[in-house]
């Protein structure tokens, strides 16, 4: 098992409800930090990760609640993050959704679906980025690392706005990484394949399953929890030079030069 220190450290992990945010979370607190769980609507899922997370030394772990396609929720969270916290050392911009946009879909409803995935998954990581990333700034530091995805890529032909939220969300943190190295803040990128989460549920089972295996030359996808080593080693201290990179987590089921 990888080892890390986050003794001290306030994270705030977001979407830590389920899945990869869940993991991240557990390993952070296992490592001594303290974690804020966000969450949109399974507030008994969160309250699930809370209970399967060591507790730190000082304060402990809390859960909020936030829509990420709210601008005015992301500010409520984060006025009561700054009541929690004196600073964030670490934010997981980890939150996504993964919903179909097809091409012979209505006008209104490929709208709505792009205008969605758009809104979650690029905005939400940057409005709270823009609240958090200035705080780290004056606090005289942190780390961001952002849960992208294989699909910026390789593409994603029946979730195309997914693929483009991802695409753009790797420019951005590299943007971000650039913009803010000067002030001590470090911005990582992750792109997994597939992992085991409820997200690709549906597509790892039968015929779907087996197709996607077939991607894989080692025959398995990741694992949540290989995914938060992931974010934990980027986050961790003596990583700074990583700033602007963007991780592959695809098992070499997709190479890119
Ligand atoms: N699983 C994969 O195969 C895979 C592959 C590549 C990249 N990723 C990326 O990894 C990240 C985590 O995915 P996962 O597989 O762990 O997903 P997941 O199991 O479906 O969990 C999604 C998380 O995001 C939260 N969320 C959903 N909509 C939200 C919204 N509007 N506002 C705030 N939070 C919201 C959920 O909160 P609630 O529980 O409250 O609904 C939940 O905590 C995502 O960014 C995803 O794109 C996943």
């Amino acid at each position: 098992m990888v080892s890390f220190d986050f003794s001290g450290k306030n994270v705030v992990v977001t979407g830590a409800s389920r899945g990869i945010g869940r993991a991240v979370a557990i390993k952070m607190a296992e490592a001594g930090a303290r974690v804020l769980v966000h969450f949109q609507k399974n507030k008994k899922a969160a309250a699930e990760t809370l209970r399967l997370m060591s507790q730190p030394k000082r304060g402990s772990h809390f859960a909020l609640r936030a829509d990420l396609a709210d601008p005015a929720a992301i500010r409520e969270m984060v006025d009561e993050i700054d009541k929690e916290f004196e600073k964030v050392d670490i934010l997981v911009n980890n939150a996504g959704i993964f919903e179909p946009q097809a091409i012979d879909m209505n006008f209104d409803d490929w709208a709505d679906a792009w205008q969605n995935t758009i809104n979650v998954n690029l905005m939400g990581a940057v409005h709270l980025t823009y609240h958090i990333a200035r705080r780290m700034v004056k606090s005289g530091g942190g780390k961001i690392v952002n849960v992208s995805s294989r699909g910026a890529f390789r593409g994603e032909p029946d979730h195309p706005a997914y693929g483009a939220s991802k695409a753009a969300l790797n420019a951005f943190g590299q943007s971000m990484a650039v913009k803010l190295a000067p002030d001590n803040v470090q911005v990582f990128t992750l792109a997994p394949g597939f992992v085991e989460t409820d997200m690709a549920e549906d597509f790892l089972k039968g015929d779907t399953g087996e197709a996607i295996l077939k991607q894989y030359p080692g025959g398995k996808v990741a694992s949540p929890e290989e995914v938060a080593n992931a974010v934990c080693y980027f986050a961790s201290q003596g990583q700074e030079m990583a700033s602007g990179a963007i991780l592959d987590l695809n098992g070499a089921s997709y190479l890119r030069s």
